[in-house]
């Protein structure tokens, strides 16, 4: 069986006024009535092939996360709450150390929660193809078409098949966010992936790449986990511990750097919902080509995302390609191809304090 480790502990800054630090994007129902949270889980929720999820978060949203999780009937192995957030690579050493603790060959599957996925039957079939890989020794990456030169993407150049386990192929060459330039030489040569961000390893090869490359983390990670205290489902690591750990994510720490990497490309309706363009792209249009959620009033609008929170009416007239994003202390009115500088905005508001 498969350990699912969720992975829960962004901020999403692109997609404010909704996603804020106390209620990130995650957790909200972006692309229909679950959140992406409870999706990520359901996801894995086939106990013939999974463990029941364990979760790694901020120590802050635990209660978002046991209610979310609650609501769909899932009763994960764990919550492990970090005391501040050291990024993706000690979150899933903790999650391979609770996990191997269990069984040592374990395999984890990494599961980003601020993804969506269009065809999760597609993306269950390719964790099963990537399982054989796995258990001999990969650290195997799922891969995504690329459809424009993003930098905020890491980008794998697929190699060859491996032998004997059909459709995982070695990884030539990770590369984590390139700048604009080298992004649009990957697409102009082709042949590269984008990494979809979830990962499936045998949690010994995991901490034993750590212990190779970054043996501070896997230290400080080991003994935070070992002086954690237990409430509930609650994991609470030591934060003393856990604070000496280098602030890393996987990508940087161990898949730019392993020898072990593999990937499975799979055509599964990915979006990792990362802006107000990415969502109006990945939620149904009406004939105008509008988003409308809430209480709109549209007069002669095209192209838009019009998001009203309850007790917030918006009515907009003659407009075309907006976002706008009403709630009842903050409100984004922005043009469709500014999505991706939301960020800048967030930045300016916590500079102000
Ligand atoms: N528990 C925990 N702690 N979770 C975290 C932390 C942390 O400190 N930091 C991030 N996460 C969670 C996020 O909530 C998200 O679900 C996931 O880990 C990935 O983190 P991001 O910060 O969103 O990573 P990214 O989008 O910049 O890059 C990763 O994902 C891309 C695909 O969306 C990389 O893996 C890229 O290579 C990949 O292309
Ligand atoms: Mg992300």
């Amino acid at each position: 069986l498969i350990q699912p480790i969720i992975l829960s502990g962004g901020s999403g800054t692109r997609l404010w006024p909704l996603s804020r630090e106390a209620y990130p994007k995650q957790f909200l129902p972006l692309t229909g009535e679950r959140t992406l949270l409870q999706q990520t889980a359901a996801r894995v929720a086939d106990r013939s092939q999974f463990l029941p999820p364990m979760v790694v978060c901020n120590a802050e949203h635990r209660f978002i996360v046991a209610e979310q999780l609650r609501q769909i009937g899932i009763e994960p192995a764990g919550i492990v709450l970090e005391p501040a957030a050291r990024n993706t690579a000690p979150a899933v050493a903790v999650g391979a150390l609770m996990a191997g603790a269990a069984d040592p060959q374990r395999p984890i599957l990494v599961l980003p929660s601020d993804h969506s996925i269009r065809r999760p039957d597609l993306f269950q079939a390719a964790v099963r193809s990537g399982l054989a890989a796995t258990t001999a020794g990969s650290f195997v990456t799922f891969g995504i078409k690329p459809n424009a030169p993003e930098t905020g993407y890491g980008y794998i150049q697929v190699g060859q098949p491996l032998a004997g386990v059909p459709d995982v192929h070695a990884v030539a060459r990770f590369v984590e966010k390139p700048d604009a330039a080298r992004a649009q030489q990957f697409l102009d040569q082709g042949g590269y992936c984008w990494n979809g961000g979830i990962f499936l390893m045998r949690s010994d090869l995991y901490l034993a790449e750590l212990k190779r490359l970054e043996p501070a983390m896997l230290e400080a990670c080991a003994a935070a986990f070992q002086a954690a205290k237990r409430d509930l489902d609650f994991i609470r690591l030591d934060a003393a511990a856990f604070a000496r750990s280098p602030n890393k994510s996987i990508d940087y720490a161990v898949m730019e750097h392993t020898a072990h990497a593999a990937i499975v490309p799979v055509d599964m309706g990915w979006s990792d919902v990362g802006s107000w363009e990415a969502l109006l792209m990945e939620s149904p249009r009406d004939d105008n080509g509008n988003v409308a959620i809430g209480d709109v009033l549209a007069d002669d609008m095209r192209g838009c995302y019009v998001h009203a929170e309850s007790g917030v009416m918006v009515a907009t007239l003659g407009v075309e390609d907006l976002v706008i994003v009403a709630t009842t202390d903050a409100m984004l009115v922005a043009r469709r191809d500014r999505s991706q500088d939301v960020k800048r905005i967030v930045e300016k508001l916590k500079a102000a304090g």
